[in-house]
């Protein structure tokens, strides 16, 4: 938690410094393996296309490209992204399309429209860190809930307990936050099941689910689930799920383009809200993108990162069986797509203290307590399996290995693992 200074808001002063952030920083130096970072794997980034639809724009489209743009975004590249919804089975008109500066600013308008200072959000414990942050800036609370013993979703019966108890004491639950595909950061998938139930929790309840969903065409094995949005409208439709899409994983971060699929009047209430924030996201780089998918190329781009994340997802499994300490309190999830991997360690191992080490090793993780909001777990990290080479992801496991491997080592000989009263350590 940053310094607390009177004179700032308490919205500033509820804002915490990013850990992902500062603990990036020292990954700088030149021979760390980071396996820390969210990044996609530069060779996926069609540069040579987005330069092509580049200069088509400064052909075509210069003038208009260049000066303010509408809030709602650009026409063109509106129609391109119903043509882009249609053809994945969802049904949207222009009124139902917010574009966005890709899905971090989609996350910050949902507690700036939604949560008066103390109002709750029930979201997955633990979550993404960007979203948390954001929930926190506007004084919002969230309500964690733990996912079931099958790694599928929330566990719905822990998630009611909690929602009544929180009713109970007056708290007031605005939305429901999910990443149902690979999850950022332990790469869960909500099964079908799990959906539907949460949709028709959300109908009983009256209330929002807004569904964060940037790994959803990451998908490269297993077959795919429909979203909670595609499930409304194939249901009830009584429009309560709010979808948040980005080009950062299918396209390339840097274009910071996103997109909100909606209601019309939440559609709308958000407008006024981006107006505030930063009038309208870059014409420019929405036209390039609008040039680049009517060259038709975006179906492939996916398939071929696809292609390329299954490759080192599978490498990086295998060599983590290579390499790891083998035991039953060291484990990791298989998602069958995304971005990441989730490493639960030994109950005593705290992966914030043992990150320095790893640093000192030349690898870095992220933390796995920069993911919960409330009571963290410690033995755990997130590790990236995109941006690393092969040769870099053999390395940085081995070298990973041999931190755990160090500290499994000094707790079984240190004193505590030698006295132990209770024979538990
Ligand atoms: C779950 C989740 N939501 C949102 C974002 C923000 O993505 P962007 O702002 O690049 O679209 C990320 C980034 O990694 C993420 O993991």
């Amino acid at each position: 938690m940053s310094e607390v200074i009177p004179e700032f808001s308490q919205n500033a002063n509820n804002m915490r410094k990013s850990v992902i952030r500062e603990l990036l920083k020292l990954t700088q130096q030149p021979n760390i393996i980071s396996f820390a970072g969210g990044l996609p794997a530069p060779e996926t980034f069609p540069v040579h296309d987005l330069e092509e639809a580049t200069q088509q724009v400064y052909k075509k489209s210069a003038v208009a490209a260049l000066q303010y743009g509408a809030t709602e975004g650009e026409n063109p590249l509106k129609a391109e992204l119903i043509k882009y919804e249609r053809s994945r089975g969802i049904q949207v008109e222009k009124g139902n399309l917010l574009i966005t500066s890709a899905s971090q600013q989609a996350l910050d308008m949902m507690p700036k429209i939604f949560l008066d200072p103390g109002d709750c959000v029930l979201a997955e414990r633990p979550t993404y860190l960007g979203a948390i942050q954001a929930i926190q800036s506007y004084q919002g609370k969230i309500i964690g809930i733990p996912s079931s013993a099958d790694n599928d979703g929330f566990d719905m019966v822990e998630m009611g307990k909690r929602y009544e108890r929180a009713k109970a004491y007056g708290e007031k639950v605005k939305y429901i936050y999910v990443i149902p595909d690979f999850q950022n950061p332990s790469g869960i998938c909500w099964s079908l099941e799990k959906r539907k139930a949460l949709l028709d929790f959300a109908y009983r309840e009256k209330l929002f689910v807004v569904e964060d969903a940037p790994y959803r065409e990451i998908r490269f094995m297993g077959e795919s689930i429909p979203s909670i949005y595609e499930l409304d409208q194939k249901g009830k439709n009584e429009g309560n799920v709010i979808c948040l899409k980005t080009f950062s994983k299918i396209l390339a971060p840097g274009t910071r383009v996103g997109w909100i699929l909606a209601r019309e009047d939440i559609i709308q209430k958000l407008v006024i809200a981006k107006q505030a924030i930063d009038l309208c996201t870059s014409p420019f780089m929405q036209y390039v993108i609008a040039e680049y998918l009517s060259m038709g190329k975006l179906d492939a781009l996916i398939q071929a990162t696809r292609d390329n994340y299954r490759e080192k997802r599978n490498f990086m499994l295998k060599m983590l069986d290579k390499y790891m300490p083998k035991r039953f309190d060291l484990t990791w999830t298989k998602p069958e797509g995304g971005l990441f991997l989730w490493i639960s360690l030994p109950h005593y191992i705290d992966t914030e203290k043992m990150f320095y080490r790893a640093v000192e090793k030349n690898v870095a993780y992220v933390i796995g307590s920069a993911f919960y909001f409330d009571e963290a777990e410690l033995n755990c990290m997130r590790i990236n399996f995109s941006y690393s080479s092969f040769e870099q992801i053999e390395e940085g496991v081995k070298r990973l290995a041999s931190v755990i491997q160090d500290e499994i080592d000094a707790h079984e000989s240190g004193p505590r693992g030698q006295t132990c009263p209770e024979g538990i350590c």
